[in-house]
């Protein structure tokens, strides 16, 4: 008689485990949400998360108005749905560095539904600009219509592609000679391979800034090793957390020394 409810009490117990566990480890926690709560709201919408997103600040953010853009995406997605912009906590980084180093040519690489490029191209002053590269159409679209509705659009240049094929085309097609400063914010296994290439393509100058998001979680432990390993970079790391998580994450900040940089002791 006993058994019942003292099946349901354990299994009521399980799940609360599991939620925070799921909760509290990153890649599990990535999973609850990617994985099951977002095909459940995908169901129960007819649509997907980035539209739900787009659409929940077309409605609740004021047009024109930056901070209101990024506060509303902050708010769907700690209270709602968890999504992978880079976040406020994160965001705050990012911020004092734009502000420190004021570039006048700043590139992004993954755009996703635009909260970087919005909270980015707010600190740029008019005669800057920012290119953010995004390789899902839809993707790329969203930003461009978060960006319009921030009244951002005159700053930034949404470049639809993946950064392996764009970066070659900066200097001829998009007019650019070097970069003052890169976020680095797409797939992690693309970091190194692009930090090389944009050396490569001469798309680097003494003193560009790259920035790197993720480098703890998911991780890009190549790129770390590399960067932190070469004479021809000067690296900082900020210890954060994963966007609207309590998983540890963190910036690399990674400084061009230049070509002819003395090695390291
Ligand atoms: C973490 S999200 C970017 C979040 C965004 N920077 C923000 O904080 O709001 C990563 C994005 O990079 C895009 N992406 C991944 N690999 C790419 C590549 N090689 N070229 C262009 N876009 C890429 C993905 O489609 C995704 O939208």
């Amino acid at each position: 008689m006993l058994e019942a409810p003292f099946l349901l009490l354990a299994a009521f117990s399980l799940c609360l485990v599991l939620l925070l566990f799921l909760r509290r480890y990153g890649m599990f926690f990535i999973c609850w949400n990617e994985f099951i709560l977002q095909p459940i709201y995908n169901m129960l919408t007819g649509d997907r998360k980035e539209r739900r997103i787009l659409r929940y600040v077309l409605q609740h953010a004021v047009a024109g108005d930056p901070q209101s853009v990024m506060e509303t995406i902050d708010a769907y997605c700690s209270q709602k749905e968890w999504a992978m912009n880079v976040g406020d906590k994160k965001g705050q980084i990012v911020d004092a560095v734009v502000r420190e180093q004021q570039p006048s040519v700043l590139l992004e690489l993954g755009a996703y539904c635009g909260y970087s490029a919005v909270r980015m191209a707010r600190l740029l002053p008019p005669s800057a600009r920012l290119l953010t590269i995004e390789f899902n159409p839809d993707f790329a679209a969203i930003t461009q219509q978060m960006l319009d509705f921030a009244g951002l659009q005159d700053r930034v240049t949404v470049v639809v592609g993946a950064s392996q094929d764009v970066i070659p085309q900066l200097k001829k097609k998009y007019d650019v000679d070097t970069l003052d400063m890169i976020f680095l914010d797409h797939w992690k296994d693309r970091y190194l391979p692009d930090t090389l290439l944009l050396e490569e393509c001469g798309l680097l100058r003494k003193g560009t800034v790259l920035l790197a998001d993720n480098v703890i979680f998911p991780g890009a432990p190549e790129f770390l090793a590399y960067v932190r390993g070469s004479s021809r970079f000067e690296c900082t790391h900020f210890s954060s957390y994963l966007e609207y998580s309590q998983v540890v994450d963190g910036l690399e900040k990674a400084v061009y020394m230049g070509p002819g940089s003395p090695a390291q002791p």
